[in-house]
């Protein structure tokens, strides 16, 4: 693992000032992993905010981990603090990775997916475009919507055309299912946060980066009632993986 005391550079060969982080949803997940990152390969400080922190309590406790000054923890929930905005104010980059994203709760919790995906993450984009604050959001694979030939019989011979089966980011057509289809609540209300912040970045000048992951599993993830067996397997792979390398690491584990 690299340590945060080697300097960094980018790809200009210039050497990488340490800077301040506003990570959103750091309890979840992905941030949990990649506040561990952070910590333990840069040198870069983390503002973690979440409702719940059981994930990164090993980051957090006791103070005399090598990184104890570099982050702390903020329990807010972005819906309804007036503390956002001054957190964001006072970090270089904000990263939001907050969401309601469990496939089962598309179908079942709608109207919150809707919230949190789209409503909640409002106020982010606005203090981060409103203070010229980086927007790292995180975004889905979903976006991309199914592909036509997904559409055709399944004996069409275009099935077997590329042109029908591969999915080109900036030109394929984006085909969701209709609206009483509860399951593309989740994308649409991702596709339209995307939208958001690109017309605030076209109109307002906001930077930003989209991160659309397909499916990341690993240690840490919450029970996914479908993906149960395919979870245990890997984590056995996990297992052995953390076994045979002390390289393993969330980059390492994702799969498309
Ligand atoms: N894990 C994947 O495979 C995957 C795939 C595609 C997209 N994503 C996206 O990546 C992001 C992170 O995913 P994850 O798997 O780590 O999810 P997660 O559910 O583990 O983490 C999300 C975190 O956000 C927090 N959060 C939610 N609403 C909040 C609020 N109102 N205020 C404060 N905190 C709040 C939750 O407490 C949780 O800790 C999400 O935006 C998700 O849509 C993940």
């Amino acid at each position: 693992m690299a340590s945060s005391t080697t300097a960094r550079v980018d790809l200009d060969g210039n050497t990488i000032k340490p800077i301040t982080i506003c990570m959103i949803g750091a309890g979840g997940f992905i941030g949990s992993h990649l506040c561990e990152k952070l910590l333990t390969e840069t040198p870069h400080s983390v503002l973690a905010v979440d409702v719940y922190n059981d994930k990164i309590k090993h980051l957090l406790e006791p103070d005399s981990l090598p990184w104890a000054g570099r982050i702390q923890f903020h329990r807010l929930n972005i819906k309804n603090d007036s503390r956002l905005e001054g957190l964001i104010k006072c970090s270089d980059l904000t990263i939001n990775l907050a969401a309601i994203c469990t496939p089962a709760d598309y179908n079942t919790r709608p109207l919150d997916t809707i919230y949190s995906n789209f409503i909640d993450a409002l106020p982010v984009v606005k203090y981060c475009s409103e203070n010229n604050k980086r927007l790292i959001h995180f975004s889905t694979c979903e976006v991309y919507g199914k592909t036509i030939g997904s559409y055709l019989p399944k004996d069409s011979p275009l099935r077997q055309d590329p042109a029908y089966y591969i999915l080109k980011e900036d030109t394929s057509p984006c085909i969701f299912g209709s609206v009483e289809k509860q399951r593309w609540s989740y994308a649409c209300a991702k596709q339209l946060i995307e939208r958001l912040i690109y017309a605030e970045g076209a109109e307002n000048g906001l930077e930003f980066t989209i991160v659309r992951p397909f499916n990341w599993i690993g240690p840490r993830m919450d029970f996914i009632p479908g993906l149960m067996v395919q979870v245990r397997v890997f984590q056995g792979f996990w297992h052995a993986l953390a076994i045979t390398s002390s390289e393993g690491s969330l980059s390492s584990l994702w799969m498309g």
